[in-house]
């Protein structure tokens, strides 16, 4: 068993009190920080980025070096923005962390914003998190009355309120500069940096935005040191630990905190209970919906940021989503494509415009209409959507493009057969 740190206090059907939070040592590492005058909230950057903490919510940012690019000079009032839309297909994460302690979530927020004087802090939440949204609004409530958020911090002169704002309910929220404009009441288009949000962020000044889990990693860093944060991990660069969303063909699929660097095959055997009855692993997606699809050969690979793009593929939110020998992945493709095409903004052509595209190519290479050019045609329209506005698009490419570099085989027998092979039977 693995030392749990984030997940450690989850109660089976309830989230952790602030009574209980407080007793095993929640909110010591904010007094400390506020309270030790030699203690300048610059050293918070410092640490974060000497423990190596990089960003969960799938883009594996330094936290410590988006913190500095916040001016020491920058204007007020400053934003630190926690990123709860958590949309990514796959993903639920997010949600599980918010539930077992919002107080861990809390205080990793008022730490991030005395990093950088920030005095209003959001928590930019799914619209479906209802219950997630409301426990919060509950525990901000009780951190106010027990000191831990309002004017003067234990007596010093930093003043922090946290906000919950429900999202927009689109996908595209959850990209840090289209939510920014999400926040401000305008259509949610991503913004083309720079200026980058720390510099002009939410009506233009500096905003820092940060995934609930990376955030939650805080007060611990703090609390228990960076090379205590270092040693949790078991891959050769990575820190920490990582919450693992497994979903799939899996016994057993759920919420699992493992050390980062996690061998995948772990994930699958010793935790998520192995593949279920009757089923051999086939691939699977690695971290949610806009990642690329792991082929077999990488079924013991470390579930880490540099060891998977270091091998071509990317660890995105750790949302691992397992499918087996009978799944036909064309289809599972072509249903992701839906999902993408649906939640597109349109700001910019080749992700508007070529999503439908690759779409209509799947369905009719499912439906056993395909040809064969249509493959360099996909390829194609893959490599345009490097050419587009945000993360968006090329995160829409990725399991398509892997699909056709790992499995055009099956793509090819589609095209064939004149048919999916796994619906007219030529698949056991
Ligand atoms: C289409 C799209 C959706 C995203 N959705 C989320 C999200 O729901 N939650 C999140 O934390 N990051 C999301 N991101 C990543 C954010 O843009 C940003 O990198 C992240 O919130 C920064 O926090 P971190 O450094 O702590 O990971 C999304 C990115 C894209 C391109």
């Amino acid at each position: 068993m693995y030392p749990q740190v984030l997940l450690k206090n989850r109660k089976k059907d309830r989230i952790l009190s602030l009574e209980e939070y407080r007793e095993m040592g929640g909110y010591k590492a904010l007094h400390d920080a506020l309270t030790d005058e030699s203690f300048h909230p610059r050293q918070i950057q410092e640490l974060l980025l000497d423990a190596g903490l990089l960003g969960r919510g799938g883009a594996a940012f330094p936290t410590g070096i988006k913190m500095k690019t916040v001016p020491d000079d920058a204007p007020h009032p400053r934003y630190l923005v926690c990123n709860a839309d958590e949309m990514e297909p796959g993903t639920f994460k997010d949600r599980v962390l918010i539930l077992t302690s919002p107080h861990q979530l809390i205080e990793g927020m008022i730490l991030a914003a005395y990093a950088i004087d920030a005095e209003i802090a959001i928590i930019f939440i799914r619209r479906e998190y209802e219950t997630a949204a409301r426990a919060l609004e509950q525990e901000i409530g009780r951190a106010r009355e027990a000191g831990y958020i309002g004017k003067n911090l234990f007596d010093s002169e930093f003043d922090c309120d946290i906000i919950v704002h429900r999202s927009a309910g689109r996908y595209i929220c959850g990209e840090g500069t289209a939510l920014l404009n999400a926040l401000e009441g305008k259509r949610a288009n991503p913004r083309k940096p720079p200026p980058y949000p720390t510099v002009k962020g939410l009506w233009q000044l500096p905003t820092e935005v940060q995934n609930v889990e990376t955030l939650c990693c805080i007060p611990h860093v703090l609390k228990n040191g960076v090379d205590w944060f270092k040693t949790l991990a078991v891959s050769k660069t990575g820190a920490g630990t990582k919450v693992f969303s497994v979903s799939g063909k899996v016994n057993r699929p759920g919420c699992y905190e493992l050390p980062m660097g996690v061998k995948l095959s772990e994930i699958i055997e010793d935790y998520a209970g192995g593949m279920l009855p009757g089923s051999r692993f086939k691939a699977c997606m690695p971290g949610g919906a806009s990642t690329q699809f792991l082929p077999e050969s990488m079924y013991h690979a470390r579930m880490d940021f540099d060891d998977l793009k270091n091998a071509g593929f990317r660890l995105g939110t750790g949302a691992v989503m397992v499918f087996d020998h009978k799944t036909c992945l064309v289809e599972a493709t072509a249903n992701l494509m839906v999902f993408f095409a649906r939640e597109s903004c349109g700001w910019c052509t080749p992700c508007r415009e070529g999503l439908p595209y690759i779409l209509d190519l799947l369905n009719r290479i499912e439906a056993g209409e395909g040809e064969v050019e249509f493959i360099p045609m996909i390829r194609q329209m893959c490599s345009h959507m490097n050419y587009s506005y945000c993360a968006f698009a090329p995160g829409a490419a990725a399991p398509v493009e892997s699909l056709l570099t790992y499995f055009e085989g099956e793509v090819m027998a589609h095209i064939e057969n004149r048919g999916c092979p796994f619906k007219i039977g030529k698949v056991n």
